[in-house]
């Protein structure tokens, strides 16, 4: 398993940007702060309201719905991992907030409160990182009170771009070899990265009980120059800490010197040429 990234909240602060240009940081920080403003604007939070942000690491709808709430509900940050809780708390400790919130660590899959004890439940890139997505979303429902909301964003990674798509056979030695690799990878079904898809999610949400779920699937088309560099930071970054790197995916069909051969044909190829991606998310409102 990768050393790079030891937990969440150093992955949420540098890997997930690592190889991007201060321009593509800055288009993240703004899509991210995109996102987080249609969960809320689905979730209508009022002030009273008892909210969950659900995987909450550095609090990116969390701290937004306690703005929102002005600290008058009650604001639970919520996560598997203590160091992303800690890292909120020092944030509210700075700011000198004291109440309208709360911090509980606990796992999606054991989430520790009562039946029917929320409101609204906020989320974002979390079931991605689930592997048995059904009982995570049963659990969710089991904590909303009636007529309580499910409102989250998760990317919907087996339908995006993949790198065979972007290559060329002739710059590529065993290019089909790696197609086939690549193309398992993505359909394993064991892999939580990419073991669903909108309908998946939206079969999930029904079987715990949701009432005719919206699950809205965006595509997003994008186009860079890929920069010096970039593909290495591809293929070592992993896309979560406890998760192995594109690299060491490949590494479980190639020995070493082939997969470092693949890595320096797929830098030498797409180094300097303009690259269109596609990039699919899913953008839940489900009420119990
Ligand atoms: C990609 S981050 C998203 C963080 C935050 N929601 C955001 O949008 O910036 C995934 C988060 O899910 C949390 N997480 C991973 N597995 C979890 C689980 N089984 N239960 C609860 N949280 C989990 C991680 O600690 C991490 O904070």
């Amino acid at each position: 398993m990768s050393e790079i990234c030891k937990n969440w909240t150093q992955w949420l602060k540098q890997n997930r940007f690592a190889g991007q240009t201060p321009e593509m940081i800055e288009q993240t920080t703004r899509w991210l702060e995109a996102v987080r403003d249609v969960i809320l604007v689905y979730a209508e939070i009022m002030e009273h309201e008892t909210v969950i942000d659900i995987g909450c690491g550095t609090g990116l709808l969390a701290f937004k719905a306690l703005e929102l709430q002005d600290c008058k509900g009650k604001v639970i940050f919520s996560d598997k991992f203590q160091d992303c809780l800690d890292d909120c708390q020092k944030i509210l400790d700075e700011m000198e907030i004291k109440e309208g919130y709360e911090m509980l660590q606990s796992p999606i899959e054991h989430i520790a409160l009562p039946e029917s004890s929320v409101h609204k439940a906020l989320m974002r890139s979390v079931l991605v990182h689930v592997v048995n997505k059904q009982p995570a979303i049963n659990e969710i429902y089991r904590i909303l009170k009636p007529g309580g909301k499910l409102c989250a964003f998760e990317p919907v990674i087996r339908s995006n771009t993949r790198y065979w798509q972007i290559l060329h056979p002739a710059f590529i030695d065993r290019f089909d070899d790696f197609k086939k690799a690549e193309n398992e990878i993505m359909e394993n079904p064991l892999d939580s990265l990419c073991n669903f898809d909108e309908n998946t999610l939206k079969m999930n949400l029904e079987i715990a009980g949701f009432s005719i779920p919206d699950v809205k699937l965006q595509e997003v088309k994008s186009s860079y120059v890929v920069q010096p560099n970039m593909v290495k930071e591809w293929f070592v970054n992993p896309p979560s800490p406890n998760q192995p790197s594109t690299k060491e995916r490949f590494l479980k069909y190639f020995d070493e010197p082939t997969v470092n051969k693949f890595m320096q044909d797929v830098s030498n190829y797409l180094t300097g040429r303009k690259i269109d991606l596609k990039t699919n998310a899913v953008f839940i409102n489900a009420t119990k």
